[in-house]
């Protein structure tokens, strides 16, 4: 019950189309027909206002925090447990990634994950938090393209929590990291392509 509970909350927080929402609001349309169709925070940006891709950047993490968050609270779990082992926060956690990136009032058609996921991981443990937005802003900085960026902190971050000994929610990063890398499988072969815009482009 607390599993499917802490999944169900994590999935209504996720599923929660900030960018979508937040563009419609302030007279942009329908962002999931402006540049890569997207309704993260990158895209967001596309539309010119860099104020709506900040909102839309800060609900989006929120919504992943938030979940996960609570969850520690209502179902503490088993702090030392092993890689495999399955705990409400987990659950609530994964629930946050596949709201957004599946949201069912958006015929299951979301995001790719990268902010919420963001929230999530410093919920689920803040010095993992710190990496992601380490590698991130890092990557951000070098190459400028906000797929790379994104890609490059989900696989560290995963890669981090089995490094550093955070067994009981390793499991769970690699899991969402998988999840999100494949979704940007059109990124990729944009990047394959040289063919990826650079964060600030209208494409
Ligand atoms: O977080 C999404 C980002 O990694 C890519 O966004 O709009 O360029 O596909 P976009």
């Amino acid at each position: 019950m607390d599993y499917a509970l802490a999944l169900l909350i994590g999935y209504l927080s996720g599923s929660i189309p900030f960018g979508l929402l937040l563009a419609m609001a302030a007279g942009k349309g329908d962002i999931r027909s402006i540049g890569s169709g997207n309704i993260g925070a990158t895209n967001v940006l596309r539309t010119g206002s860099k104020w709506l891709a900040a909102a839309t950047l800060l609900l989006d993490f929120a919504k992943g925090f938030v979940p996960v968050y609570f969850a520690w609270t209502l179902f503490p779990g088993t702090p030392d447990a092993p890689l495999w082992y399955p705990m409400p926060v987990e659950l609530a956690a994964l629930g946050a990634v596949l709201g957004h990136c599946f949201p069912v009032w958006l015929k299951f058609r979301g995001g790719k994950g990268v902010a919420t996921n963001a929230g999530v991981t410093f919920a689920l443990a803040w010095p993992l938090g710190v990496v992601y937005a380490l590698v991130w802003i890092a990557v951000l900085a070098i190459f400028r393209i906000s797929s790379v960026a994104g890609m490059s902190a989900v696989a560290a971050v995963a890669i981090a929590a089995v490094a550093m000994g955070f067994w009981s929610i390793a499991g769970v990063l690699i899991v969402i990291a998988v999840l999100i890398i494949w979704l940007h499988r059109a990124n990729i072969s944009r990047l394959m392509k040289g063919e990826e815009p650079r964060v600030g482009s209208k494409k």
